[in-house]
Protein backbone atom coordinates (compact mmCIF):
# COMPACT_ATOMS: atom_id res chain seq x y z
CA UNK A 1 0.00 0.00 0.00
CA UNK A 2 2.68 2.56 0.84
CA UNK A 3 4.94 1.29 -1.39
CA UNK A 4 3.48 3.06 -5.19
CA UNK A 5 6.36 4.95 -5.80
CA UNK A 6 8.78 2.58 -6.00
CA UNK A 7 6.76 0.34 -7.62
CA UNK A 8 6.25 3.41 -9.92
CA UNK A 9 10.09 3.63 -10.73
CA UNK A 10 10.95 -0.09 -10.66
CA UNK A 11 7.71 -0.34 -12.92
CA UNK A 12 9.22 1.78 -15.12
CA UNK A 13 12.34 1.07 -15.29
CA UNK A 14 11.37 -2.70 -16.28
CA UNK A 15 9.76 -0.78 -19.22
CA UNK A 16 13.03 1.00 -20.20
CA UNK A 17 14.95 -1.95 -19.84
CA UNK A 18 12.40 -3.73 -21.77
CA UNK A 19 12.78 -7.34 -19.58
CA UNK A 20 10.06 -9.33 -18.26
CA UNK A 21 7.08 -7.60 -17.34
CA UNK A 22 5.46 -8.08 -20.45
CA UNK A 23 1.79 -8.16 -18.85
CA UNK A 24 2.39 -5.54 -15.78
CA UNK A 25 -0.63 -3.23 -15.60
CA UNK A 26 -0.22 0.03 -15.77
CA UNK A 27 0.62 2.88 -13.96
CA UNK A 28 -1.16 3.47 -10.52
CA UNK A 29 -2.59 7.43 -10.08
CA UNK A 30 -2.47 9.26 -7.02
CA UNK A 31 -6.04 8.01 -6.18
CA UNK A 32 -4.42 4.02 -6.12
CA UNK A 33 -2.59 5.06 -2.56
CA UNK A 34 -4.54 2.71 -0.72
CA UNK A 35 -4.03 -0.47 -3.43
CA UNK A 36 -2.58 -3.44 -1.80
CA UNK A 37 0.09 -3.77 -4.15
CA UNK A 38 1.00 -8.12 -4.99
CA UNK A 39 3.47 -9.19 -7.40
CA UNK A 40 1.90 -12.58 -9.56
CA UNK A 41 4.13 -14.41 -10.70
CA UNK A 42 2.64 -17.48 -12.96
CA UNK A 43 4.12 -20.82 -14.08
CA UNK A 44 2.80 -20.36 -17.69
CA UNK A 45 -0.40 -21.12 -19.38
CA UNK A 46 0.38 -24.99 -20.62
CA UNK A 47 -2.88 -25.61 -19.99
CA UNK A 48 -6.83 -24.80 -20.15
CA UNK A 49 -6.77 -25.37 -16.30
CA UNK A 50 -3.80 -22.65 -15.70
CA UNK A 51 -5.57 -20.37 -18.07
CA UNK A 52 -7.85 -20.57 -15.69
CA UNK A 53 -6.56 -20.03 -12.76
CA UNK A 54 -4.38 -16.93 -13.88
CA UNK A 55 -8.06 -15.44 -14.86
CA UNK A 56 -9.38 -16.04 -11.37
CA UNK A 57 -6.39 -14.76 -9.94
CA UNK A 58 -6.49 -11.07 -11.99
CA UNK A 59 -10.29 -10.91 -12.00
CA UNK A 60 -10.43 -11.51 -7.41
CA UNK A 61 -7.43 -9.19 -7.07
CA UNK A 62 -8.74 -6.33 -9.02
CA UNK A 63 -8.49 -2.34 -8.80
CA UNK A 64 -12.22 -2.60 -7.54
CA UNK A 65 -11.05 -5.41 -4.73
CA UNK A 66 -8.28 -3.21 -3.53
CA UNK A 67 -5.16 -4.47 -5.38
CA UNK A 68 -2.75 -3.71 -7.53
CA UNK A 69 -1.53 -6.91 -9.55
CA UNK A 70 1.45 -6.93 -11.09
CA UNK A 71 1.42 -10.28 -13.20
CA UNK A 72 3.83 -11.91 -15.07
CA UNK A 73 3.81 -14.81 -17.15
CA UNK A 74 7.09 -17.29 -16.67
CA UNK A 75 6.10 -19.36 -20.11
CA UNK A 76 7.38 -22.76 -17.77
CA UNK A 77 10.86 -21.63 -17.02
CA UNK A 78 11.87 -21.41 -13.56
CA UNK A 79 14.67 -19.03 -14.12
CA UNK A 80 11.93 -16.23 -15.39
CA UNK A 81 10.13 -17.15 -12.20
CA UNK A 82 12.97 -16.31 -9.95
CA UNK A 83 13.35 -13.01 -12.25
CA UNK A 84 9.77 -11.68 -11.84
CA UNK A 85 10.18 -12.38 -7.96
CA UNK A 86 13.64 -10.28 -7.29
CA UNK A 87 11.44 -7.58 -9.75
CA UNK A 88 8.65 -8.04 -7.05
CA UNK A 89 11.42 -7.44 -4.32
CA UNK A 90 13.17 -4.74 -6.07
CA UNK A 91 9.49 -3.06 -6.31
CA UNK A 92 8.72 -3.64 -2.55
CA UNK A 93 5.83 -4.77 -3.23
CA UNK A 94 3.33 -5.35 -0.22
CA UNK A 95 3.07 -9.31 -0.93
CA UNK A 96 4.62 -12.41 -3.45
CA UNK A 97 2.37 -14.83 -4.99
CA UNK A 98 3.39 -17.55 -6.89
CA UNK A 99 2.71 -20.74 -8.48
CA UNK A 100 6.37 -22.59 -8.31
CA UNK A 101 6.95 -24.57 -11.47
CA UNK A 102 8.93 -27.36 -9.36
CA UNK A 103 9.76 -27.94 -5.69
CA UNK A 104 13.30 -27.72 -5.68
CA UNK A 105 15.26 -24.84 -6.61
CA UNK A 106 13.44 -21.45 -4.25
CA UNK A 107 15.73 -21.03 -1.17
CA UNK A 108 17.41 -18.70 -2.13
CA UNK A 109 14.74 -16.14 -3.76
CA UNK A 110 12.80 -16.70 -0.82
CA UNK A 111 15.39 -15.81 1.26
CA UNK A 112 15.38 -12.28 -0.23
CA UNK A 113 11.94 -12.37 0.17
CA UNK A 114 12.04 -12.57 3.71
CA UNK A 115 14.79 -10.53 4.18
CA UNK A 116 12.84 -8.19 2.59
CA UNK A 117 9.94 -8.60 4.61
CA UNK A 118 7.37 -9.06 1.99
CA UNK A 119 5.52 -11.64 2.89
CA UNK A 120 4.78 -15.00 0.22
CA UNK A 121 1.56 -17.11 -0.27
CA UNK A 122 2.77 -20.11 -2.59
CA UNK A 123 -0.44 -20.85 -4.48
CA UNK A 124 -1.38 -24.36 -6.49
CA UNK A 125 1.97 -26.45 -6.09
CA UNK A 126 4.12 -26.42 -3.33
CA UNK A 127 7.59 -26.00 -2.64
CA UNK A 128 10.17 -28.36 -0.85
CA UNK A 129 9.88 -28.48 2.62
CA UNK A 130 13.26 -27.91 3.52
CA UNK A 131 11.99 -24.17 2.45
CA UNK A 132 8.65 -23.95 4.72
CA UNK A 133 9.47 -21.27 6.85
CA UNK A 134 10.04 -19.30 3.80
CA UNK A 135 6.45 -18.33 3.18
CA UNK A 136 3.70 -17.23 5.09
CA UNK A 137 0.79 -19.34 3.45
CA UNK A 138 -0.24 -21.72 0.61
CA UNK A 139 -3.37 -22.12 -1.13
CA UNK A 140 -4.04 -25.12 -3.40
CA UNK A 141 -4.92 -28.57 -4.07
CA UNK A 142 -4.02 -31.91 -2.12
CA UNK A 143 -2.35 -33.68 -4.96
CA UNK A 144 -1.35 -36.78 -2.85
CA UNK A 145 -5.23 -37.10 -2.21
CA UNK A 146 -5.96 -36.14 -5.54
CA UNK A 147 -3.97 -39.23 -6.75
CA UNK A 148 -4.83 -41.57 -3.70
CA UNK A 149 -8.58 -41.08 -4.84
CA UNK A 150 -7.69 -41.86 -8.01
CA UNK A 151 -6.02 -45.17 -7.61
CA UNK A 152 -8.63 -46.56 -5.37
CA UNK A 153 -11.37 -45.70 -8.09
CA UNK A 154 -9.25 -47.92 -9.64
CA UNK A 155 -9.24 -50.72 -7.48
CA UNK A 156 -12.80 -50.40 -6.61
CA UNK A 157 -13.87 -50.41 -10.74
CA UNK A 158 -11.52 -53.52 -11.59
CA UNK A 159 -13.08 -55.43 -8.53
CA UNK A 160 -16.62 -54.22 -9.53
CA UNK A 161 -15.41 -55.73 -13.25
CA UNK A 162 -14.53 -58.96 -11.93
CA UNK A 163 -10.85 -57.93 -13.08
CA UNK A 164 -9.25 -57.53 -10.13
CA UNK A 165 -6.85 -60.31 -10.03
CA UNK A 166 -6.38 -60.10 -13.97
CA UNK A 167 -3.59 -58.64 -15.59
CA UNK A 168 -3.44 -55.10 -15.98
CA UNK A 169 -1.22 -52.92 -18.44
CA UNK A 170 -1.42 -49.55 -17.56
CA UNK A 171 -0.08 -46.44 -19.46
CA UNK A 172 1.26 -43.59 -17.03
CA UNK A 173 1.40 -39.59 -18.44
CA UNK A 174 3.25 -37.96 -16.38
CA UNK A 175 2.85 -34.04 -15.34
CA UNK A 176 6.23 -31.44 -15.67
CA UNK A 177 8.73 -33.58 -13.34
CA UNK A 178 9.37 -32.49 -10.27
CA UNK A 179 6.26 -30.81 -10.11
CA UNK A 180 3.62 -30.93 -6.88
CA UNK A 181 0.46 -32.02 -9.37
CA UNK A 182 3.19 -34.72 -11.09
CA UNK A 183 4.64 -36.02 -7.22
CA UNK A 184 1.18 -36.13 -5.81
CA UNK A 185 -0.32 -38.33 -9.03
CA UNK A 186 2.56 -40.55 -9.85
CA UNK A 187 3.49 -41.12 -5.90
CA UNK A 188 0.13 -43.37 -5.05
CA UNK A 189 -0.06 -45.08 -8.79
CA UNK A 190 3.42 -46.04 -8.32
CA UNK A 191 2.94 -47.73 -4.50
CA UNK A 192 -0.45 -49.26 -5.77
CA UNK A 193 1.52 -51.08 -8.62
CA UNK A 194 3.88 -52.27 -5.91
CA UNK A 195 0.42 -53.55 -3.91
CA UNK A 196 -0.71 -55.27 -6.71
CA UNK A 197 1.30 -58.28 -8.51
CA UNK A 198 -0.89 -58.13 -11.35
CA UNK A 199 -0.64 -54.40 -12.12
CA UNK A 200 2.27 -53.29 -14.47
CA UNK A 201 3.35 -49.97 -15.85
CA UNK A 202 4.06 -50.62 -19.46
CA UNK A 203 5.00 -47.23 -20.14
CA UNK A 204 6.02 -44.12 -18.71
CA UNK A 205 6.27 -41.11 -20.01
CA UNK A 206 6.25 -37.16 -19.30
CA UNK A 207 3.79 -35.92 -21.23
CA UNK A 208 4.52 -32.54 -19.44
CA UNK A 209 0.51 -30.95 -19.16
CA UNK A 210 0.05 -30.55 -22.57
CA UNK A 211 -1.97 -32.03 -25.36
CA UNK A 212 0.28 -31.88 -27.64
CA UNK A 213 3.13 -33.52 -25.62
CA UNK A 214 0.96 -36.50 -24.45
CA UNK A 215 -0.47 -36.91 -28.14
CA UNK A 216 3.12 -37.19 -29.11
CA UNK A 217 4.65 -39.49 -26.68
CA UNK A 218 0.86 -41.97 -26.44
CA UNK A 219 1.82 -42.36 -30.49
CA UNK A 220 4.83 -43.39 -29.93
CA UNK A 221 4.43 -45.88 -26.86
CA UNK A 222 1.35 -47.20 -29.32
CA UNK A 223 3.93 -48.48 -31.75
CA UNK A 224 5.38 -50.25 -29.04
CA UNK A 225 2.34 -51.61 -27.66
CA UNK A 226 -1.43 -51.90 -28.00
CA UNK A 227 -2.12 -53.84 -25.31
CA UNK A 228 -3.20 -51.17 -22.90
CA UNK A 229 -5.97 -51.52 -19.91
CA UNK A 230 -5.10 -48.22 -18.47
CA UNK A 231 -3.91 -44.97 -19.40
CA UNK A 232 -3.32 -42.68 -16.27
CA UNK A 233 -3.21 -39.06 -17.65
CA UNK A 234 -2.00 -36.40 -15.16
CA UNK A 235 -3.69 -33.91 -16.19
CA UNK A 236 -7.22 -33.32 -18.72
CA UNK A 237 -4.99 -31.70 -21.69
CA UNK A 238 -2.65 -34.98 -21.47
CA UNK A 239 -5.95 -37.49 -21.68
CA UNK A 240 -7.39 -35.34 -24.34
CA UNK A 241 -4.17 -35.84 -26.30
CA UNK A 242 -3.86 -39.39 -25.27
CA UNK A 243 -7.38 -40.39 -26.51
CA UNK A 244 -6.90 -38.80 -29.37
CA UNK A 245 -3.93 -40.92 -30.57
CA UNK A 246 -5.61 -44.18 -29.05
CA UNK A 247 -8.30 -43.49 -31.60
CA UNK A 248 -6.23 -43.10 -34.28
CA UNK A 249 -4.61 -46.34 -33.45
CA UNK A 250 -8.22 -47.76 -33.21
CA UNK A 251 -8.29 -48.25 -29.83
CA UNK A 252 -11.81 -47.42 -27.87
CA UNK A 253 -11.54 -45.24 -24.74
CA UNK A 254 -14.58 -46.84 -23.22
CA UNK A 255 -14.02 -48.07 -19.69
CA UNK A 256 -16.63 -51.53 -20.11
CA UNK A 257 -15.02 -52.82 -23.33
CA UNK A 258 -11.82 -50.74 -23.87
CA UNK A 259 -9.16 -48.34 -22.36
CA UNK A 260 -10.02 -47.11 -19.02
CA UNK A 261 -8.95 -43.63 -18.93
CA UNK A 262 -8.15 -41.58 -15.69
CA UNK A 263 -7.60 -37.70 -15.70
CA UNK A 264 -7.28 -34.55 -13.57
CA UNK A 265 -8.43 -31.22 -13.72
CA UNK A 266 -12.23 -31.74 -13.85
CA UNK A 267 -12.19 -28.98 -16.81
CA UNK A 268 -15.55 -28.26 -18.97
CA UNK A 269 -14.35 -30.18 -21.78
CA UNK A 270 -12.40 -33.43 -19.76
CA UNK A 271 -15.96 -33.48 -18.21
CA UNK A 272 -17.51 -33.55 -21.79
CA UNK A 273 -15.34 -36.55 -22.23
CA UNK A 274 -16.84 -37.90 -19.34
CA UNK A 275 -19.87 -37.88 -19.88
CA UNK A 276 -18.98 -39.47 -23.15
CA UNK A 277 -17.66 -42.26 -21.25
CA UNK A 278 -14.02 -41.64 -23.03
CA UNK A 279 -12.20 -40.73 -19.40
CA UNK A 280 -13.84 -43.10 -16.90
CA UNK A 281 -12.88 -40.85 -13.87
CA UNK A 282 -11.69 -36.88 -13.92
CA UNK A 283 -10.49 -35.67 -10.47
CA UNK A 284 -11.07 -32.04 -9.94
CA UNK A 285 -8.22 -29.94 -9.20
CA UNK A 286 -9.54 -26.48 -8.59
CA UNK A 287 -8.37 -23.48 -10.20
CA UNK A 288 -10.51 -20.96 -8.61
CA UNK A 289 -7.75 -20.00 -5.80
CA UNK A 290 -8.22 -16.13 -6.28
CA UNK A 291 -10.85 -15.87 -2.90
CA UNK A 292 -8.44 -17.96 -0.79
CA UNK A 293 -5.75 -15.70 -1.60
CA UNK A 294 -7.91 -12.65 -1.12
CA UNK A 295 -8.85 -13.75 2.10
CA UNK A 296 -5.43 -14.68 3.38
CA UNK A 297 -4.01 -11.16 2.30
CA UNK A 298 -7.35 -9.00 3.96
CA UNK A 299 -6.51 -11.00 7.18
CA UNK A 300 -2.66 -10.63 6.69
CA UNK A 301 -3.57 -6.41 6.80
CA UNK A 302 -6.24 -6.57 9.39
CA UNK A 303 -3.38 -8.22 11.44
CA UNK A 304 -4.68 -11.44 12.08
CA UNK A 305 -3.28 -15.04 12.33
CA UNK A 306 -3.37 -16.87 8.75
CA UNK A 307 -3.79 -21.05 8.19
CA UNK A 308 -0.42 -21.96 6.70
CA UNK A 309 -1.81 -24.52 4.43
CA UNK A 310 -5.40 -23.59 2.92
CA UNK A 311 -6.75 -26.79 0.74
CA UNK A 312 -9.09 -25.75 -1.67
CA UNK A 313 -12.46 -27.70 -2.07
CA UNK A 314 -12.31 -30.12 -4.75
CA UNK A 315 -14.43 -33.55 -5.97
CA UNK A 316 -14.05 -36.55 -8.16
CA UNK A 317 -16.56 -37.19 -11.87
CA UNK A 318 -17.60 -40.69 -12.41
CA UNK A 319 -18.77 -41.35 -16.10
CA UNK A 320 -21.56 -43.42 -14.47
CA UNK A 321 -23.13 -40.93 -12.73
CA UNK A 322 -21.35 -37.67 -14.25
CA UNK A 323 -24.81 -35.61 -16.04
CA UNK A 324 -25.00 -32.42 -18.30
CA UNK A 325 -26.52 -30.64 -15.36
CA UNK A 326 -23.67 -31.23 -13.23
CA UNK A 327 -21.15 -29.85 -16.25
CA UNK A 328 -23.42 -26.90 -16.99
CA UNK A 329 -23.82 -25.77 -13.41
CA UNK A 330 -20.23 -25.43 -12.99
CA UNK A 331 -18.29 -22.47 -12.56
CA UNK A 332 -15.50 -23.47 -15.34
O1 LIG B 1 -0.64 -27.47 -10.87
C1 LIG B 1 -1.90 -27.75 -11.40
C2 LIG B 1 -1.75 -28.57 -12.63
O2 LIG B 1 -0.98 -27.85 -13.56
C3 LIG B 1 -3.04 -28.91 -13.35
O3 LIG B 1 -3.46 -30.21 -13.14
C4 LIG B 1 -2.61 -28.82 -14.76
O4 LIG B 1 -3.64 -28.82 -15.69
C5 LIG B 1 -1.72 -27.66 -14.73
O5 LIG B 1 -1.06 -27.38 -15.86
Amino acid sequence: MRKLLAVILCVAAVFLCGCSGEDTHALPGSAEDNLIVVGFSQVGAESEWRVTNTENIKSVLSEENGYMLIFDDARQEQENQIRAIRMFIQQDVDYIVFSPKVETGWNAILLEAKEAGIPVIVIDRYIERQDEDLYTAYVGSDFYKEGELAVKWLEDFLEEQGRANEPIRIVHIQGTIGSTPQLGRTVPLENAVKRHPNWVIAAQECGDFTKAKSYEVMSSILKRTTDIDVVYCENDGEALGAIAALEEAGLKCNPEDGVIVISFDATRLGLEYTLAGKIALNVECNPLQGPYVDKVIKKLERGEPVDRINYVDETYFDYRTITREMIDSRGY
